[in-house]
């Protein structure tokens, strides 16, 4: 069996982070060390407790979470979520009986990462709030950290004058983004055009419904799914994310240079890529879709509730 990858799974659950923490769960190639949380899509009280649902609806009590931060790391900006006020799309479930650790995300993290005998990629789904802080606060950890594959921005340069797409995860902190988009770690974008196109369309959900008892349970929380970009399905950005780490293969990308432009009329900043400047990132630029969306519903399969 080849080695597995260790990894720290970053989430601001979230419909699509749900998706990746499926992914990442019940890939034997993929081993999580820590999920830590982060506000984003709603609160960090909700987003922590549909991370602990949908581990425990993976019987994955064996990965410990901690809680991140509860804010962006300057500038709290307003900002509307496309996965309802509690993250889940309105989804109703129990309690989870999973605990949670009791040390922070940034202290549970900085343990693993200097305990650690092989360096750990860092898979970031959320703003890159905690990353940021954990390297503000630990600077040493950085030589531990293998890649940071991180779901953010877009793949179009910005043409003058016109002001990009935001996309949610920059613009929510992009001061943060900006502290990481400056490390010499190794970084990966995956583009919010990633989860744009290899969305799951209608056929797919109901698909996903029919296949079984947690399909059913996922499809229920889709309707829930209000990302207007995708208005004729379920954008997928953090299920692709997880994919780049499992198969790169199922991507096309570019090496190119991603800094934070803010825009003060939108009153955030965003991840601005340049293909003309010395690259600092690698970022995909396209997405096998059939590739994709097989190893969602072979993953889907082996979910049992
Ligand atoms: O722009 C998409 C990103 O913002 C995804 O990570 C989604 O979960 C939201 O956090
Ligand atoms: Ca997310």
């Amino acid at each position: 069996m080849r080695k597995k990858i260790p990894v720290i799974l970053d989430v601001d659950t979230g419909i699509d982070d749900g998706v990746a923490i499926i992914l990442a769960a019940k890939c034997p190639k993929i081993d999580i060390k820590l999920v830590v949380t982060c506000h984003g899509n709603t609160t960090i009280k909700n987003i922590t407790k549909n991370t602990l649902f949908i581990l425990e609806k993976l019987k994955r009590f064996d990965i410990p979470v901690a809680e991140g931060m509860a804010s962006p790391l300057l500038i709290k900006r307003p900002h509307v979520s496309a996965h309802g006020a509690d993250g889940l799309g309105g989804y109703q479930y129990e309690n989870p009986g999973f605990d949670l650790l009791k040390e922070s995300a940034l202290e549970a993290t900085h343990k693993i990462l200097s305990e650690s005998q092989e360096k750990i990629t860092y898979i970031c789904l959320a703003p890159s709030t905690n990353i940021a802080n954990l390297l503000k606060e630990h600077p040493e950890d950085a030589d531990k950290i293998q890649e940071i594959v991180i779901m953010v921005g877009s793949n179009e340069p910005v043409k003058d004058g016109e002001t990009p797409y935001k996309e949610f995860n920059a613009s929510v902190d992009p001061e943060a983004l900006s502290l990481v988009l400056d490390s010499k770690i190794k970084k990966t974008i995956v583009s919010m055009e990633m989860g744009h196109t290899a969305y799951l369309n209608w056929k797919d959900v109901y698909k996903t419904e029919k296949t079984n008892a947690f399909g059913e349970m996922l499809e229920n929380i889709f309707r829930g799914y209000k990302d207007y970009h995708v208005r004729n399905g379920i954008a997928t950005h953090d299920g692709c994310t997880v994919a780049y780490v499992i198969d790169p293969t199922m991507f096309e990308t570019r090496e190119g240079h991603m800094q934070v432009r803010f825009f003060e009329k939108l009153g955030s900043g965003v991840g601005v890529i340049d293909y003309d400047k010395t690259p600092n990132v690698t970022i995909t630029t396209k997405i096998n879709i059939k590739k994709f969306k097989k190893l969602y519903f072979k993953t889907l399969k082996k979910c049992k509730i």
